[in-house]
C-alpha cells in the first residue's frame, strides 16, 4: 500500500545515494545517452497518454450519436429504445496482456493497429428490433465506418452469448487535424446484458468441477431469455397494433401538448 505521507517525505535512501554516487564516475557520453533514452521513454508515454485522451473523446462522440438517436425516438414515439449507455477505457493492464497474447510490441501504432476494443461502448436496450434499428441508424451516418459485424443475435455463441458487436471507426476533431478512431460497440437487450454479466463471472472461476454444470445451466438461462425477449418485443408490437393509429391532426395535438416537456 502506498503511504502518501512516506511518499512526500521520501529522503534519499543510502541505495539512492551508492546510485547516484556511481552515476557520477560514468562517462559523459554515457550520461548523454542515458538522458537521452529517457527522455524518449518519457516522450512515449506522453504519446500514450494522449492516445488515450483521443480514444477517451471517439468513445464521447459515439455515445453522444446514441443519446441523439435516443431523444428523436423519444420525441417522434414517446419511449426509449434505449435504456442506458455505459462506456470504458482499456486499462493499460488489459492493453499489454491483450498485446502479449497477439505477440505484438506495445508501441502507438501497434496498439492502433491490433487492438479494436480500447474505447467501448455498451448499449443497453429494451426489445430485440429497437437493437437492430438504432445499430441501422448509427451505421447510416456519413461519419461513422464499419469494420466488423458480429451479430451474436441472429447467431448467438455456442455458450448462449447473444450480443450485436460492432467495430467502426469515428473521426475525432482536434484544433489542428481530425483522427479516425476505432470504438467497439456491443448492443443487446437488458436481459441480455443481466446474462453476459453473471456469464463474465464464470471466467474468473477456477473451479473446474462445478464449471461445467454452470455452464449448462447457464446456456438454458440464455434460452429462456431469448424467448422471453422475443415475446416481450410481440406483446409490445400487439399493443402498439391495437392501439387506433391517430391521425395528424391528433398527432400534432399530442406533440403541441407535450411542447414544455424537458428534452434530455
Ligand atoms: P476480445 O474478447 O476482446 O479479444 O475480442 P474478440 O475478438 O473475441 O471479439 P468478440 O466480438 O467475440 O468479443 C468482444 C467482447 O464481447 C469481449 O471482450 C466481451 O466483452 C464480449 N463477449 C464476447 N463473448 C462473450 C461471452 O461469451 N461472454 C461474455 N460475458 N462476454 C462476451
Ligand atoms: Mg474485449
Amino acid at each position: 500500500m502506498y503511504d502518501i505521507d512516506h511518499f512526500d517525505s521520501h529522503t534519499e535512501s543510502s541505495e539512492d545515494e551508492a546510485f547516484s554516487e556511481s552515476l557520477s564516475l560514468l562517462p559523459e557520453v554515457t550520461l548523454n545517452f542515458l538522458h537521452t533514452r529517457t527522455m524518449q521513454f518519457m516522450g512515449k508515454m506522453v504519446d500514450y497518454k494522449e492516445l488515450r485522451m483521443i480514444y477517451a473523446c471517439a468513445m464521447k462522440e459515439a455515445k453522444t450519436k446514441f443519446e441523439v438517436l435516443n431523444t428523436e425516438f423519444n420525441l417522434q414515439y414517446h419511449r426509449n429504445p434505449i435504456n442506458s449507455i455505459q462506456t470504458r477505457l482499456k486499462s493499460t493492464a488489459s492493453i499489454t496482456s491483450k498485446l502479449a497474447r497477439l505477440r505484438k510490441p506495445f508501441t502507438i501504432e501497434s496498439i492502433k493497429e491490433n487492438i479494436n476494443d480500447i474505447a467501448g461502448v455498451r448499449v443497453i436496450c429494451s426489445y430485440i428490433d429497437d437493437i437492430f434499428m438504432i445499430a441501422d441508424a448509427f451505421l447510416r451516418q456519413d461519419d461513422v465506418t464499419l469494420i466488423e459485424k458480429k451479430d451474436y443475435i441472429t447467431t448467438p455463441k455456442s455458450n448462449g452469448y447473444r450480443s450485436l458487436h460492432l467495430i467502426i471507426q469515428i473521426p475525432v476533431f482536434l484544433a489542428e487535424r481530425r483522427i479516425d478512431m476505432k470504438v467497439e460497440v456491443q448492443i443487446r437487450t437488458i436481459a441480455m446484458d443481466f446474462w453476459a454479466s453473471l456469464e463474465h463471472q464464470l471466467h474468473y472461476k477456477n473451479d473446474l468441477e462445478g464449471q461445467a454444470e454452470i455452464a449448462e445451466q447457464l446456456k438454458q438461462c440464455a434460452e429462456t431469455i431469448s424467448k422471453t425477449d422475443q415475446e416481450m418485443m410481440n406483446i409490445r408490437m400487439k399493443m402498439e397494433a391495437i392501439s387506433n393509429t391517430p391521425t395528424e391532426e391528433e398527432m400534432l395535438l399530442e406533440k403541441f401538448s407535450r411542447i414544455d416537456t424537458p428534452i434530455e
